[in-house]
């Protein structure tokens, strides 16, 4: 029997000895010590054993389970060391390589200068009004001063939804409505920002919809000098601190008088360039003095009242400050194009 079990060790240590997959191993140690292992099945023999003989063959017995033992553990070890490592190359990290970039977002150019519009205004006591994107004739032209068949409608061509019923040309209807929000006595101060729609074709400085800035001052005693110092200073904050205005005579049924509000050429300094077409001025915004019959449909009295209004082109304020020579690039979300507004 003690034979037999010398046996056993000597060919399950060799067996174990060679082995190098944990599943082998795992096969081998049932093999040889699980329940119906093999050392098991020689042990079962020791019943017809003396008494003299059956401690000894149970102490062999211990010495090749435990040998067989610690084979099986050394192996186990090993594997579980072999396998850590693998895992750990695996893992490995080149803390060596550059990092990769996240894509950073940016704010849009025209929502950069429409924010730039509406802090410049609000820091000179400006609030922020709004109204509908789509406007009834009425408040889009008739309280306008633009009456129906005005030859003035022309320019503004829109979107129809009903006969009465479009998507308003420009935010001047705001002034309206603020006005009659307002009952006729309190003091006006707002500017407002929206989109407008018109019946454009598009090309490089046309759109079908673009963003308006509106601006409507009512008051006791407001005169010209107040919106060009008003104008004035809003210049000189968007384009620096030489941009000068002019204004010129020009006509809006809204407004009596009325004037065109240029900016001195901040490329050129006023001596003439391509982007000011050599005459030393750019063209920014519509304004002047609340004609009185806008002031009526807004509900104020024009021998009390008076105020002054303006609007602007976002995009061509934009486009003129960045140097952007067509519009359509604001609304095709060319990455090379806004990626260059980035950080400004
Ligand atoms: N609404 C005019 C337009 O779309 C711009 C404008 C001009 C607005 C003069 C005004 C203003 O308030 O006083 O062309």
């Amino acid at each position: 029997m003690k034979d037999k079990l010398e046996a056993l060790k000597a060919e399950a240590l060799t067996k174990l000895q060679a082995v190098n997959d944990p599943q082998i191993l795992n096969d081998l140690r049932v093999k040889y010590l699980g329940k119906k292992g093999e050392l098991t099945e020689v042990l079962r023999g020791m019943g017809g054993l003396s008494a003299e003989e059956r401690p000894v063959i149970g102490q062999v017995a211990n010495l090749v389970r435990s040998a067989i033992e610690e084979v099986i553990s050394a192996k186990q070890e090993l594997f579980q060391q072999q396998e850590t490592e693998s895992r750990l190359n695996a893992e490995k990290v080149d803390v060596t390589l550059p990092g990769r970039g996240l894509p950073q977002g940016g704010i849009h150019p025209l929502s950069r200068v429409l924010q730039e519009i509406e802090d410049i205004f609000i820091g000179m006591g400006f609030r922020i009004a709004e109204g509908p994107e789509v406007e009834t004739d009425y408040y889009n032209f008739e309280a306008l001063n633009l009456p129906k068949n005005h030859p003035a409608r022309d320019m503004q061509d829109s979107f129809y939804i009903t006969d009465d019923i479009l998507m308003r040309t420009q935010t001047s209807p705001v002034q309206v409505r603020t006005m009659q929000a307002a009952n006729g006595e309190s003091p006006v101060k707002i500017i407002c920002p929206g989109k407008v729609f018109r019946r454009d074709d598009d090309d490089a400085t046309h759109s079908f919809q673009f963003h308006q800035i509106e601006g409507l001052v009512i008051g006791r005693n407001i005169r010209m000098s107040d919106l060009k110092g008003t104008l004035q200073q809003f210049t000189k904050e968007m384009f620096g601190p030489s941009a000068g205005i002019r204004l010129r005579p020009s006509f809006f049924p809204f407004t009596e008088p009325s004037v065109e509000v240029d900016v001195n050429c901040f490329k050129c300094g006023g001596s003439g360039c391509r982007l000011c077409k050599q005459s030393g001025w750019l063209e920014i915004l519509g304004a002047g003095m609340v004609h009185p019959n806008v002031l009526r449909m807004g509900g104020y009295d024009p021998e009390v009242y008076s105020g002054f209004a303006f609007g602007m082109g976002a995009e061509r304020i934009a486009m003129l400050k960045y140097g952007i020579d067509d519009i359509r690039y604001f609304y095709t979300n060319d990455m090379g194009f806004v990626k260059q507004f980035k950080g400004i």
